[in-house]
Formats: C-alpha cells, sequence, structure tokens
C-alpha cells in the first residue's frame, strides 16, 4: 500500500472474530485541507495539530508552498505555516497536482479565482473525470476565466481576476465545495460575497473563517435557508488549530463494530458536527448501539468518543435531505444495509454519481459481487439485507481510484463467508493510510 508503488495492492478481507480495543482514525479531511488554505493566507504563523497526513491533504500543501506559503512539519508531528496574507499567492511556476483530491482542485480554484495570477490544475483519472462546471460557472461570474478540457474537467487552466466582482450565489447543488469555492473568492473581492445554502451542507469553512478574523456571518431563514455573507478584503489572523478526528474515516470501524458479532470498539475524538454526523443518526435508527461520551468543543468543533457495540441491524428508508450530513459515508451505509434485516431504500443520491467514482454504480457491482441482492436506480439504489447472516463473498472489487469504495468492501470482508478480495488498497491512502494497521490493532486481520 506504498503511494509511490506503481503496481495494484490487492488484498483479501477474510471473517473476523470480534473486534475490541480503542482506535484514533487520522485528522478530519475538510478540516486539513481548510487550515492549510487559511493559514497560507494569514501573516504570521499558524499552527496546525493532527493533520490528516493523506495524499490529498498533501497535494493541498505542495500547492500552498508552490504558491509562496511556507509550511514545515516538526518532529511532534505538529505543522507549522507562514502565510502570504490575502491576495499575496504567488504565480505558481509548474501545474499543480491535485492527485485525487477534488476538494483540493474546487477549494483552491475558487481561492485563485480573485488572484492576479494563471494557474493549471492537473489531477489523475479519476479526478480528471470530475465536473468542474459547477465551480467555474459562479467563478467565471466573479470575473475568473478557464479554459477546461471537454466537459469542463481537468486538466484545465485558469486565470484569475483582481479585482473580482462580488457574488450574490444561491447554489444549485448542495455543495459544501462549491459553498467554499465562492467564500474563498470572496476573501480577496473588494464588497461583500453571499452564498445562499437551501440545503445545509458541512460547514468548516463558516467556521474557520470566523475563527481566523474574516467579517462572515450567516442567516438563517425560516424554511432553513441559509445566507452566509462574507465582507471582502479580509485580513487573517493566524490561528493554533487542532483538526479532530475525521468522522467519515470513523464510520469504517463504526460499521465493522456493529456488523462483526461480539464486537465492542471505541473510536476516540471523532467530530460531530451535525452537517457531518448523518451517518450515526442513521446507524442508531437502523438499531446500532453508539453511545458518544466525553463529548466537548475543540478548536470550535463539536467531538466526542464513540462506544460502538454489535448490533442487530434493520433496514432503513433515509430521507434523501439528510443526504449531504452523510455524503461521504454512503458506500459504507450499503454494507451495513446489506447486513440488516430487510430491504433497505436509498434515494435522492445523484451526487453520489460524481465523486471519486460513480459510486452508485460501484457499489451495485460490487455488492452483487459479493452476493447481495441489489437493484441500482438513477439516483440510489434498493438493497436486500442479509438478516445478520454472513456475506458470500467474492471480487475482485474495482475500486476504482475510490478510496471509499476499497475501505467499504474491506468492511464487508469481515463478515464474509469466503472473503472479499479488493483490486487495489493503494487508493486507502488518499485519506486513510493507517486503515490497515488499525484494523489490525481491532483484530480484525493479521
Ligand atoms: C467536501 C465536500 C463534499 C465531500 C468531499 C469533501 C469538502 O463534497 O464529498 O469529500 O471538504 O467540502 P461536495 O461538497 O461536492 O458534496
Amino acid at each position: 500500500m506504498t503511494p509511490t508503488n506503481d503496481q495494484p495492492a490487492p488484498r483479501t478481507f477474510t471473517a473476523a472474530p470480534p473486534l475490541s480495543g480503542e482506535v484514533a482514525v487520522p485528522g478530519d479531511k475538510s478540516i486539513s485541507h481548510r487550515s492549510l488554505m487559511l493559514s497560507a493566507l494569514a501573516v504570521g504563523e499558524s499552527r496546525v495539530e493532527g493533520l490528516l497526513e493523506g495524499e490529498d491533504v498533501l497535494a493541498t500543501a505542495a500547492a500552498m508552498r508552490a504558491m509562496g506559503a511556507d509550511i514545515e512539519r516538526d518532529a511532534d508531528g505538529v505543522w507549522h505555516i507562514h502565510g502570504v496574507g490575502v491576495g499575496g499567492l504567488l504565480q505558481p511556476q509548474t501545474a499543480l497536482d491535485m492527485g485525487n483530491s477534488g476538494t483540493s482542485t474546487r477549494l483552491l480554484m475558487g481561492l485563485l479565482a480573485s488572484h492576479d495570477l494563471t494557474a493549471t490544475f492537473v489531477g489523475d483519472a479519476s479526478l480528471s473525470k470530475r465536473p468542474m462546471a459547477r465551480v467555474t460557472e459562479p467563478l467565471s461570474r466573479m470575473g475568473a476565466s478557464f479554459m477546461t478540457s471537454p466537459g469542463d474537467r481537468l486538466p484545465l487552466t485558469m486565470r484569475g481576476a483582481c479585482p473580482a466582482v462580488p457574488l450574490d450565489y444561491r447554489l444549485p447543488v448542495a455543495s459544501a465545495q462549491v459553498k467554499s469555492a465562492v467564500l474563498l473568492a470572496g476573501l480577496n473581492t473588494p464588497g461583500i460575497t453571499r452564498v445562499v445554502e437551501p440545503i445545509a451542507t458541512r460547514d468548516h469553512s463558516e467556521r474557520m473563517l470566523k475563527g481566523f478574523g474574516a467579517d462572515l456571518t450567516v442567516d438563517i431563514e425560516g424554511d432553513g435557508t441559509r445566507i452566509i455573507s462574507l465582507v471582502g478584503e479580509a485580513e487573517l489572523r493566524p490561528q493554533q488549530i487542532i483538526v479532530p478526528s475525521d468522522p467519515s474515516s470513523a464510520a469504517f470501524p463504526m460499521v465493522a463494530a456493529l456488523i462483526v458479532p461480539g464486537s465492542r470498539v471505541t473510536i476516540a475524538n471523532v467530530g460531530l458536527n451535525a452537517t457531518r454526523a448523518g451517518l450515526i443518526d442513521l446507524l442508531r435508527e437502523m438499531g446500532g448501539s453508539i453511545d458518544v461520551v466525553n463529548a466537548r468543543e475543540v478548536g470550535g468543533e463539536p467531538v466526542g468518543d464513540l462506544i460502538v457495540t454489535a448490533s442487530s441491524l434493520k433496514s432503513v428508508e433515509p430521507d434523501p435531505a439528510r443526504a449531504p450530513s452523510m455524503i461521504d459515508e454512503y458506500p459504507v451505509a450499503f454494507i451495513a444495509a446489506a447486513m440488516a434485516e430487510g430491504r433497505s431504500l436509498f434515494r435522492g443520491l445523484e451526487e453520489l454519481r460524481v465523486k471519486e467514482s460513480d459510486r452508485i454504480a460501484t457499489m451495485a457491482e460490487g455488492l452483487r459481487a459479493i452476493g447481495v441482492a441489489v437493484e441500482e436506480l438513477e439516483d440510489g439504489v434498493v438493497i436486500e439485507g442479509s438478516g445478520g447472516a454472513p456475506l458470500a463473498g467474492g471480487g475482485p472489487i474495482a475500486t476504482k481510484l475510490d478510496h471509499r469504495i476499497a475501505m467499504s468492501f474491506a468492511v464487508a470482508g469481515l463478515v464474509s463467508k469466503n472473503g472479499v478480495t479488493i483490486d487495489d488498497m493503494r487508493p486507502v491512502a488518499t485519506s486513510f493510510p493507517t486503515f490497515l494497521p488499525l484494523l489490525q490493532s481491532l483484530g480484525a486481520m493479521e
């Protein structure tokens, strides 16, 4: 599973004994990206503890360095960032390599849209298939210009506008990446940039922008619509950030502990921001035993320790309105549904088709390959649960450069009769480099 290895790393996961122990998953990916970007725009030194050192976040760090920020990691794993000031990013001398990371790409496109520079973005085969029109459209209205590959995809070259024009933008898709791109562009834009968000998405950008001293307000209307207003030409003050553990990574040991009979696992220090905690609610509705202890606030984000005990699960038909609060957790939620009693119906998930892979198609194909009865819908899936009986198993599962597909089917392997083979575990390094040692420490594998 070495990131530099250019050979696929297949692996088979087999039926596990009861999982037990206390584990910590790595830092939150969304918060890690934002902490590097905003620190790089503050004047003075910011310190970040608990940064996710996965490939996606390292791509953001490399890009910020290429545009003038000084970013170092010390021997204790604390990151020190000396920023260049809002508006102070420098012209990158080579193309910015975003690897597999949609968040790096879309947020940085926003940041650069109000800088007087030209930048080229490139990425891997998965990222080069993902739609960028959702950000090029609003950013063009702010004055930036884009030369994209066909279908508004990477590789693309953009030219920022300085001064950019403030925008009043109603999000046409529930996407924190699009919201954040517009807000980051607004940082170096005179006047007020406003984003209207009919369905709440993760709010880490808003929290962190305020924490760095930006003048940002959020008004919530009667129907829940959020109006986020940012005063431009902001000055950001350096911060000390402690990154909580990523709930999207905690999702894998969480589901594993629920479905492997006899398990009891504690997952420490997990981010519990309500805009991210949808999976916990869903699993509890399915009958999962998940207790939150030591609930506290760290660095402006709610966190807690989760105690997860194996449970008999029942099927669900979740309201599509909750999708943004667990958008990255559906693949592993489908594994939980495959082990539940009854038929689960998931709808309203068209956004899953434009993630690191088409997660509706990739999951349906993989579930079928391991003996689960599944029907693929345009915007979701129907899954017939086993009622707690082991899944047949099989594979190899085609992960299609998608870390969450690899980890979801690894979890399925732990409750399989014949094992589940994953074609390539390397993508896991984008978000969860310690996934295999963590499973080992829970006794899930040798
Ligand atoms: C992210 C937002 C989500 C999520 C992604 C991270 C972010 O994407 O899927 O993994 O950090 O803003 P969308 O906002 O496009 O749904």
